[in-house]
C-alpha cells in the first residue's frame, strides 16, 4: 500500500510537512497508534471526541443501525432521525422548534444563515460575525469566519457578512479595564453595527457564545448583552455551538449558563453531537422561527441530511452524556483543571493568561513578557518552541493542541482524573523545558 503521506491531501498543513501518526484504535481518552503506542488525548482530537474514543454504546448503536437500515433519502422519514431531533429539542429547551441535519459544522452554519435569512424575509440580509472566530472552511463559512488562515479566500462583503471585533478580554480591542466591560463593549459594537446598517437590512448575528477554536473565551457579560441587543432590534441570533456544545463548556449548550431568557433563535451543532463517531451537524430553530418556515418551501437539501447511521450515533451519544452524567462531570473536572492551570501560571512566567474552566475547556496564552503581554510570536504565527512542545508531548505519550501562541486543552469528558492529572504533569514539564530553551535563546 502506498503511504498516506503520498496519496492524501491533509488539512491545515503543507503536504510535504505531514508527519502525523496513523491511529488504528482507541479506548476512552487514549488512542492507539499503528506502532502500538498509546497516546493520551488532551484535546479530544479536534475538540470533538467528547465521549472519548470507541465509546461502546455509540459503536453498538452504529452496528445495530447498520444491520437494520444504512440509508434512506432525506426526503423520507428515518426513525433515528426523528428520535434525535426530539432529544435535541428537549435538551435545548426549543419546545415546538425543528431540526435540520447537516454533515458537519460548516454546512450547519451556512444553513443557519440560510434559514435566518428566509425567516426574516431578507434573502440577502447582512450577517454580523466577529474577528477571531471560526465557523468552518466551506466558502460561505470562510466568509462568516474571522480566521486568518482563510481570510484571503472569501470576501465577506460578497457573502453579505460584516465582521466586528471580538470580546477578547486579555487584549480587549475596546481597551476596557475589565473583562466584563470588554464583553459589554463587544455586544455594544454589534448593536451599533446593526443600527448603522438598519435593523431591516440585517438578517442575523452569528457568534460563538463562549469558547471558540481561535482561543477567545467570551466574558460572561457578552452573551446576555448580545441577546438583549439583538432582541431589541428584532435581529435573529445564531449560536455556533459546534465546539462549545455537549458539555464542553459545562452545560449541554454554552448559552444555557445564562438562562432560558438568553436562548438564541437558532443554534448550530456538530462535533460532540455524535462525539465524532460519525459525521453529523444540526441546525436547531426555535418555535418562532419554525412557525415562519413551516408555511414556506425550504429550498435546500443534502443527500445525507439526517443519515440514519449518524443519527443512531447521535441518539446513543446523548444517552451516554445522560447516563454517565458527563455534563456535570465536565463542570467538576473543568474546574479542577482550571485551578491546576492557574497554579501552573503562578510558576511559569510564560503563561500570560488562562481562560475557560467552565467545563473541560481551557486556553493558555503564552507570552514573552507577562507584564507587557508581548506575545511569544505575532498572531497567528506559532513560535517554533510550541511546535517542539507538541512533538515532545507526543514522544511522552500525550497529545496537545495548539494555535499560534495558544495551547488549547479540551480532553474527552470521560477522561479519568488520574489521566487528566498525568496530562497536566506532562504539560508542566514541557513548559519548564520550553522556558529553559527560550532563556538560552534570550527570550523572556
Ligand atoms: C465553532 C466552530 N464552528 C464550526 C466549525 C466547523 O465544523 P466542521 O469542521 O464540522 O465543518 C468548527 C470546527 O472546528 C468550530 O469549532
Amino acid at each position: 500500500m502506498l503511504p498516506e503521506a503520498r496519496t492524501v491531501l491533509h488539512t491545515w498543513c503543507r503536504q510535504t510537512d505531514w508527519r502525523a501518526p496513523t491511529i488504528v484504535g482507541g479506548d476512552g481518552a487514549r488512542l492507539l497508534t499503528a506502532e502500538g503506542r498509546a497516546i493520551l488525548d488532551m484535546s479530544s482530537l479536534a475538540e470533538c471526541s467528547n465521549l472519548g474514543h470507541q465509546h461502546p454504546r455509540v459503536v453498538e448503536a452504529i452496528r445495530t443501525q447498520a444491520a437494520r437500515l444504512c440509508f434512506v433519502t432525506s426526503a423520507w422519514g428515518a426513525e433515528p432521525r426523528a428520535r434525535l431531533a426530539e432529544l435535541l429539542l428537549e435538551k435545548a429547551g426549543f419546545d415546538g422548534g425543528r431540526v435540520f441535519f447537516t454533515l458537519g459544522g460548516a454546512d450547519g452554519n451556512e444553513h443557519a444563515v440560510k434559514f435566518a435569512r428566509q425567516a426574516s424575509g431578507q434573502p440577502r440580509g447582512w450577517v454580523i460575525t466577529r474577528d477571531r472566530s471560526y465557523h468552518g472552511a466551506s466558502y460561505a463559512a470562510m466568509a462568516l469566519s474571522g480566521d486568518t488562515r482563510t481570510a484571503t479566500q472569501a470576501d465577506p462583503t460578497t457573502y453579505r457578512v460584516i465582521h466586528v471585533p471580538p470580546p477578547y478580554a486579555y487584549r480587549c480591542p475596546f481597551n476596557t479595564a475589565t473583562a466584563d466591560d470588554c464583553g459589554h463593549a463587544a455586544a455594544a459594537r454589534v448593536a451599533a453595527t446593526i443600527d448603522e446598517r438598519g435593523a431591516g437590512e440585517v438578517a442575523a448575528v452569528l457568534m460563538e457564545p463562549n469558547a471558540g477554536t481561535n482561543g477567545i473565551v467570551a466574558p460572561r457579560t457578552f452573551w446576555p448583552a448580545l441577546r438583549e441587543a439583538t432582541r431589541a432590534r428584532r435581529v435573529y441570533l445564531i449560536a455556533d455551538e459546534v465546539m462549545s456544545g455537549f458539555g464542553r463548556c459545562g452545560e449541554w449548550f454554552a448559552w444555557q449558563r445564562y438562562g432560558s431568557e438568553n436562548r438564541p433563535d437558532l443554534m448550530t451543532l456538530a462535533k460532540g453531537l455524535t462525539g465524532a463517531h460519525a459525521p453529523l451537524g444540526a441546525v436547531l430553530v426555535t418555535a418562532d422561527v419554525a412557525r415562519v418556515l413551516e408555511t414556506q418551501t425550504l429550498m435546500t437539501g443534502l443527500t445525507y441530511s439526517g443519515h440514519p447511521l449518524s443519527c443512531a450515533a447521535g441518539v446513543a451519544a446523548i444517552e451516554s452524556y445522560l447516563q454517565e452524567n458527563l455534563i456535570s462531570r465536565s463542570r467538576t473536572l473543568g474546574a479542577a483543571m482550571y485551578a491546576r492551570l492557574r497554579e501552573l501560571q503562578a510558576r511559569h512566567p510564560l503563561i500570560g493568561d488562562v481562560r475557560g474552566g467552565d467545563g473541560l475547556f481551557a486556553v493558555l496564552e503564552l507570552v514573552r513578557d507577562r507584564v507587557s503581554r508581548e506575545p511569544l510570536a505575532p498572531w497567528p504565527e506559532m513560535h517554533p518552541g510550541i511546535g517542539r512542545l507538541l512533538q515532545q508531548g507526543m514522544a511522552a505519550g500525550v497529545s496537545f493542541a495548539a494555535r499560534g501562541n495558544l495551547i488549547l486543552l479540551a480532553p474527552p469528558l470521560v477522561i479519568e482524573e488520574r489521566d487528566l492529572g498525568e496530562g497536566l504533569d506532562v504539560l508542566d514539564g514541557l513548559l519548564t523545558e520550553l522556558e529553559r530553551t527560550l532563556r538560552t535563546e534570550g527570550v523572556g
